[in-house]
């Protein structure tokens, strides 16, 4: 259930260039939880901005009662966040959308993650391991000092792999390139994928390329996040090809990758 919430901030701290993460209590919102869903944080008290922030939800420990976020700066929203301090009260909306969803049958699972899309896999890959499941991730950064979440993917226990675009760590490319050597080698069940368009693109093709499902997280613009400005519409289609609009906000972020119509 969607809940709004004042949350007490216990760190707010840079983790890489333009990342911040920040670690909040949020009492029971915690149990209601899914990877992939996103909370809309109000940025700063006052008018201005008077919109609330979209942030994904990095991992959750419901022990703890804690959620952690991360986020990047590009705007003026994101920039005031960085003001936020530890033991101030942080007004929060969620948990919203659809998140990630997986199978009882399902044995191994890739997860794709570039740049800040990397940040909501982390919650996935727990959950996926804590079930059972062999659990690949491939993470996409610029540069090194720009990849965000691998020692959280190897404290669950998945097997990771890294690309940079500049080769300084890992394989120096394209973290899809990572992927289709992966599946050559290793029988998958379901692919996961958020970050940037260009990538997703690519990471859909190659699972209809190779008979996969996969799910993709999509970054879009967001005003209200509860469905009611119409400011995050993006095109799908259903089984028979009849064109769609629907809400990211609503009836994503998550989505079957062959129900995105991904225009060129
Ligand atoms: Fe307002 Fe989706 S953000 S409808």
């Amino acid at each position: 259930m969607v809940q709004a919430i004042t949350g007490k901030v216990l760190s707010n701290e840079l983790v890489a260039p333009d990342f911040y993460k920040l670690d909040v209590f949020v009492g029971s919102m915690a149990e209601e939880i899914k990877p992939g869903q996103f909370v809309m944080v109000k940025v700063a008290s006052g008018l201005e901005p008077f919109l609330r922030r979209p942030i994904s939800i990095n991992s959750v420990n419901i022990k703890e009662r804690n959620l952690s976020l991360i986020y990047q700066v590009i705007g003026k929203g994101t920039k005031l966040m960085t003001n936020i301090k530890r033991d101030q009260n942080l007004e929060i909306m969620g948990p919203l959308g659809q998140g990630f969803t997986w199978k009882g049958t399902d044995k191994t699972a890739v997860l794709v993650g570039g740049g800040c899309g990397i940040a909501p896999l982390v919650a996935l890959a727990q959950e996926l391991k804590a079930n059972d499941k062999d659990v690949y991730v491939l993470l996409g950064a610029q540069t090194k000092d720009r990849l965000i979440c691998e020692r959280e993917f190897n404290k669950v226990g998945a097997k990771v792999q890294v690309a940079t675009d500049d080769g300084s760590w890992g394989f120096h490319g394209f973290v899809t390139e990572l992927l289709e050597r992966l599946l050559a080698q290793v029988k998958v069940d379901q692919l996961y994928c958020c970050g940037p368009l260009p990538m997703t693109k690519i990471v859909t093709r190659i699972a209809e390329k190779n008979s996969l499902p996969c799910q993709v997280s999509l970054e879009e613009r967001m005003g209200c996040g509860i469905g009611a400005c119409i400011g995050c519409v993006c095109k799908t289609q259903d089984h028979h090809g009849k064109i769609d609009y629907k809400k990211v906000c609503t009836d994503g972020p998550v989505f079957d990758s062959r129900e995105v119509v991904f225009d060129d």
